[in-house]
């Protein structure tokens, strides 16, 4: 089955870890024929929802009354079936840039939208050894996966990588790229 894939990526270091990473993804998902679409979260500064509930209602494709960033991903989370959210991890959690990407998409919601995604995948990466480090990320993951009903393609972490650059160093980006290819 061939997918449309939308890999959206949370770190602002460009070349960095998960960049590496998000790249090896699609090397093998486009080499398994699917589409891909690579969204930077932290090139598109999308601002946290206000909930002020005018989501769609400027008419036409304006999801955000306030955030024209957001605008332009909208459309992505309905045409989009598959997510991969590639990304470090901060705090925990989410990157905050792509937290408001996530959070916003509530607007779907209020504007009674269809929503394209049905299936989604985790890929991070952190600088903390311990398990405990990645719990957080992969609840929230979890979480988001259980409430949209998305299947869970399940979630891939690398552990105890910090320097810019430095998963090159490892085996990981082969096996993120035989991913990308058995999705
Ligand atoms: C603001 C900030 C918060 C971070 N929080 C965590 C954390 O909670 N757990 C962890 O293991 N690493 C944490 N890190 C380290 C990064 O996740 C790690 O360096 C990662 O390899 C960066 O990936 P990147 O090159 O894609 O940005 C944090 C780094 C920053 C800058």
């Amino acid at each position: 089955m061939s997918r449309k894939i939308l890999v959206m990526t949370g770190s602002a270091r460009r070349g960095g870890n998960s960049d590496l990473m998000a790249d090896a993804f699609i090397r093998g998902a486009e080499e398994a024929g699917h589409e891909v679409i690579k969204y930077e979260a932290a090139a598109h500064p999308i601002k946290g929802c206000l909930y002020c509930d005018t989501c769609y209602s400027l008419g036409g494709d304006r999801a955000c009354t306030h955030d024209q960033e957001f605008n332009e991903l909208a459309p992505l989370y309905e045409s989009c079936d598959t997510i991969v959210y590639v990304t470090s991890v901060f705090w925990f959690t989410f990157p905050a840039q792509l937290k408001a990407a996530m959070d916003k998409m509530y607007a779907l919601m209020v504007g009674k939208r269809p929503f394209g995604i049905k299936e989604s995948m985790l890929i991070a990466v952190g600088a903390g050894k311990e398990d405990f480090k990645y719990e957080g990320l992969i609840k929230s993951y979890e979480l988001t996966a259980r409430d949209r009903k998305w299947k869970d393609l399940g979630h891939y972490i690398v552990k105890g990588v910090n320097d810019y650059a430095a998963v090159k160093e490892t085996e990981h980006l082969e096996k993120i790229e035989e991913l990308g290819r058995r999705i």
